[in-house]
């Protein structure tokens, strides 16, 4: 939250109108669980000429699961993990594509629908698991493992994945390294998630020693502890986590399967190890169950804020590019990875 009340203050608030407690209302009555009023004076203005100017500007917003409840409730077209969000940026019809979410997000949404506008509102929102691996580290793996399809999360750059033959998420990564029918891949560049995906599959895994910052912070010791502290309490993780605390997790998967756990097995006590907005978003949409937060923030998802948001729709910049000479190749390795879903 402070990331976005600071940015709220440097644009200069907008004022909280009756008109504007009235065309946000229905909002309002989604995320006043989990914001507390004055908070929510400062952000309507934003949602209100945000939802107002993306019809005329033919826009759609795009919002991760981890994208703070202003954002995810109040302006978001479409909201999911980053399997969903690559899906709907390939389908939609809208000009102009606003990804509230970080940059491999957007750079993904551009390759799968190259003839609309992207706009990044943070080109800053960058993530360390895609920071963690080159281009040059690929071809080099290859020379080492020649006989190893190469399967990278879309926590990537599109210069890693044009040197990629498939894509793949924490959604599908088990069903995509199953699909190339090779003894062994390398799963690049989440060390966790790779462990995991080989907990999963027959298939042998080599694996990078790339992680999520927010993840990785998260230990099996603090997992012991909140389960002395709550009775009855269920754990789910994500799989960026290390493989000592998906151990000693009840269920691991994508934020959207995580979202579903919580959606459809209803337990009446949750810990959600991942992104802490994430678990505020599930509090908004889930009352029955009572969400305990552990709270670690990815900081570059939070560089997305309302008024940047505006700012975006308004100048229609900044705007994400592909280079050509790269764009053929990642697309089709991300392509490859949504035929993989379409085949099932
Ligand atoms: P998913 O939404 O695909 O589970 O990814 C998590 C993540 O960390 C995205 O940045
Ligand atoms: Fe990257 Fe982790 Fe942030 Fe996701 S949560 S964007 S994997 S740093």
């Amino acid at each position: 939250m402070i990331a976005t009340t600071d940015a709220l203050r440097t644009a200069g608030p907008l004022p909280f109108t009756p008109e504007v407690a009235a065309a946000t209302a229905d909002i309002w009555s989604k995320v006043e669980r989990v914001l507390p009023r004055d908070e929510w004076q400062q952000h309507a203005p934003y949602i209100e000429r945000i939802n107002r100017l993306k019809k005329s500007r033919n826009a759609v917003i795009l919002a991760h699961n981890y994208q703070a409840p202003e954002i995810f409730h109040g302006v978001a077209d479409i909201v999911g993990d980053s399997l969903a969000l690559a899906k709907k940026a390939a389908e939609t019809e809208a000009d102009v594509i606003v990804m509230a979410g970080v940059h491999f997000m957007a750079e993904t949404a551009k390759l799968l629908n190259p003839g609309k506008i992207v706009l990044m509102p943070d080109m800053a929102a960058g993530c360390s698991l895609a920071e963690s691996i080159r281009p040059e580290d690929i071809r080099l793996l290859r020379e080492t493992y020649p006989d190893a399809p190469v399967v990278t999360y879309v926590n990537t750059s599109a210069a890693v994945k044009a040197e990629s033959d498939i894509c793949c998420t924490s959604g599908n990564a088990v069903e995509v390294v199953e699909s190339l029918g090779a003894e062994r891949v390398l799963c690049l560049p989440d060390e966790y998630l790779a462990k995991w995906v080989a907990t999963q599959t027959k298939v042998k895994i080599l694996s990078w020693a790339g992680h999520c910052e927010v993840h990785e912070r998260f230990t099996p010791d603090e997992i012991r502890r909140f389960r002395r502290a709550y009775d009855n309490l269920i754990v789910i993780a994500h799989p960026e986590c290390p493989p000592e605390v998906i151990a000693v997790a009840d269920f691991a998967g994508s934020t959207a399967k995580m979202i579903d756990y919580v959606r459809n097995e209803k337990p009446a006590r949750v810990l959600m190890i991942t992104e802490c907005s994430m678990s505020d978003n599930i509090a908004a949409a889930s009352p029955a169950t009572e969400i305990v937060r552990p709270c670690i923030m990815c900081p570059h998802m939070k560089k997305i804020t309302l008024p940047k948001i505006l700012t975006a729709l308004e100048t229609l910049e900044p705007r994400v590019e592909v280079d050509p000479a790269i764009a053929d190749r990642a697309r089709l390795a991300v392509e490859r990875m949504i035929a993989v879903g379409r085949r099932k």
